[in-house]
C-alpha cells in the first residue's frame, strides 16, 4: 500500500507545483469528517474553500449524481436534455431570477457575468463599442483565467502573465466614496464584488457598505454583479450573502456548493433584460447545462433548504465567533476573529510572511482538524454547515489547544 509520503511524491514528481497543500494525503469523507491513507480522522475546517457546505459525500446528492449518471450524462447544448429546463425552472425560482446560464467552475461563472454586462452595457446602455468598463475592488478574487487575473491586486496572481484585460477599473473595497467616483464614467456596465472576501481572508466589509453600493450602482444605471461563489448557498447563514443585506444583485454567480462538492457546477442568474442580450452562438460550454450537473444541483440546493443550513451555518457561527474572540481577549498574538455564519478567520499577530499560522495548522492537522492558512497570516475556518454543536465544541477546543501552544 502506497503510504501518504509516497503518494506526495507521486504528486511532486508528476504534477505541477502549482498549490502548496498541507501534506495530509485523504482518502475518505463522509459529513464533517475526512480520513487520510493511514485511516487518521479529520474534521475539515475548510470544505474544500466552500463547495462541500452540505457535508461529504451527502447522500442524496450522491445517489441523483449515481442515477442520473447511469441514464444520460452528457448531450452538450447542441440537442436538449430532459432535466434542464426542469433545472431551469428549478434555481430560477429558487434564487428569484427571470433566467439562468449554467456553466461549470466559478471562474467560467464569472467570465460569464463580465461578458453578459459588456453586452448589456452596449445593447441596453448604449456604451460605445468597446468601452464597456467593469468596476472591481483592491483584494478581489474570482479564479485563475487571463480574465479573472486582470482584475487582481495579488502579485502572486499576476506576476508573469502579462499583458491583462482592458476595460477593467480596480478601486478600493469598502470605500463608497472611491466608486462613487468610478461610476461617474458613463462607460461602466457593472461593478462586481464579492459580499465577504473570502481569499483575501475573510474580510468582512462594514455593516452599510454593501446595501450602498447596490443603491449607487442603481442610481448610475450599472448592473451589481454579486461573486456569491464562495459566499453563497447558505455559508454566510443566508442563503445568498446579499441576503443579509436587503437587496437582491442583478448579476448573481453561483459556483463550488451548487454542487455540493461533487464536481465543477456554476450559474449565472439575471433578468430577462440582462440575460437575452446574448444570442444563440455567442457564449456555451460543452458541459455547462449536463443533465447530471443539473440533477446534483437540485439535490444539492433541496439538502440546503430541506436541512435548514443556512439557519445552522448563522447559529453555529455566532457560538464559534463567540469562544474564539474570549479566547483572543486573553491571546496576545491573535488579533481578530471576523466572519459572518460558517465562514470565519482569525487573523495572527505577525507579518504576512512568516510561516506561524502554517504551522499552526499543521499542529491542527496533528490534532485532528484540517484547516489552511491564507495570505500568510490569516486562518480561514470553513466547516461544512451541517456541523452540530457537541462537534463545534470540539472543535473549538481543538482551534484554541493549539493557539496556546503558540503564546
Ligand atoms: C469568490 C470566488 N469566485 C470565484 C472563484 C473561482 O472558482 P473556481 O475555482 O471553481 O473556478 C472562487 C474560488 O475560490 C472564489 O472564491
Amino acid at each position: 500500500m502506497l503510504t501518504s509520503k509516497d503518494l506526495i511524491n507521486l504528486e511532486y514528481k508528476y504534477g505541477a507545483h502549482n498549490y502548496h497543500p498541507l501534506p495530509v494525503v485523504l482518502e475518505k469523507g463522509d459529513g464533517v469528517f475526512l480520513w487520510d491513507v493511514e485511516g487518521k480522522k479529520y474534521y475539515d475546517f475548510l470544505s474544500a474553500y466552500s463547495a462541500v457546505n452540505q457535508g461529504h459525500c451527502h447522500p442524496k446528492i450522491i445517489s441523483s449524481l449515481i442515477n442520473q449518471s447511469k441514464k444520460l450524462t452528457l448531450t452538450s447544448r447542441a440537442f436538449h436534455n430532459n432535466i434542464l429546463g426542469q433545472y431551469e425552472k428549478f434555481i430560477t425560482e429558487f434564487f428569484g431570477y427571470d433566467k439562468v446560464l449554467p456553466m461549470n467552475t466559478g471562474v467560467e461563472g464569472g467570465e460569464t457575468a463580465v461578458k453578459l454586462a459588456r453586452k448589456w452595457g452596449y445593447e441596453v446602455k448604449q456604451i460605445p463599442k468597446d468601452a464597456a468598463k467593469i468596476v472591481f475592488v483592491e483584494g478581489n478574487f474570482w479564479g485563475r483565467t487571463l480574465g479573472a487575473i486582470s482584475s487582481s491586486t495579488d502579485p502572486s496572481s499576476t506576476n508573469g502573465f502579462g499583458p491583462f484585460m482592458p476595460g477593467y477599473e480596480v478601486i478600493p473595497y469598502n470605500d463608497l466614496n472611491s466608486l462613487r467616483t468610478a461610476l461617474k464614467d458613463p462607460n461602466v456596465a457593472a461593478f462586481m464584488v464579492e459580499p465577504i472576501q473570502g481569499e483575501a481572508g475573510v474580510v468582512v466589509p462594514d455593516e452599510n457598505y454593501l446595501r450602498k453600493a447596490y443603491d449607487l450602482c442603481k442610481e448610475s444605471n450599472v448592473l451589481f454583479i454579486a461573486d456569491e461563489v464562495q459566499t453563497g448557498i447558505g455559508r454566510t447563514g443566508k442563503m445568498i450573502c446579499c441576503e443579509h443585506h436587503g437587496f437582491k444583485p442583478d448579476i448573481l454567480i453561483l459556483g463550488k456548493a451548487l454542487s455540493g462538492g461533487v464536481f465543477p457546477v456554476s450559474a449565472i442568474l439575471a433578468s430577462d433584460e440582462v440575460m437575452l442580450t446574448i444570442k444563440p452562438g455567442e457564449h456555451g460550454s460543452t458541459f455547462g447545462g449536463n443533465p447530471v450537473a443539473c440533477e446534483v444541483a437540485m439535490a444539492a440546493l433541496n439538502v440546503i433548504r430541506d436541512e435548514k443550513l443556512a439557519e445552522n451555518a448563522q447559529n453555529m457561527g455566532i457560538i464559534f465567533r463567540e469562544k474564539i474572540q474570549s479566547y483572543i481577549d486573553k491571546s496576545k498574538i491573535v488579533e481578530k476573529v471576523r466572519g459572518m455564519g460558517l465562514l470565519n478567520a482569525i487573523v495572527i499577530k505577525d507579518d504576512e510572511n512568516s510561516n506561524i499560522a502554517w504551522n499552526m495548522c499543521l499542529k491542527m492537522a496533528e490534532k485532528g482538524l484540517l484547516a489552511k492558512p491564507t495570505h500568510g497570516n490569516i486562518i480561514r475556518f470553513a466547516p461544512p454547515l451541517i456541523i452540530n454543536e457537541d462537534q463545534l465544541n470540539i472543535c473549538i477546543d481543538i482551534i484554541t489547544s493549539t493557539l496556546k501552544e503558540f503564546e
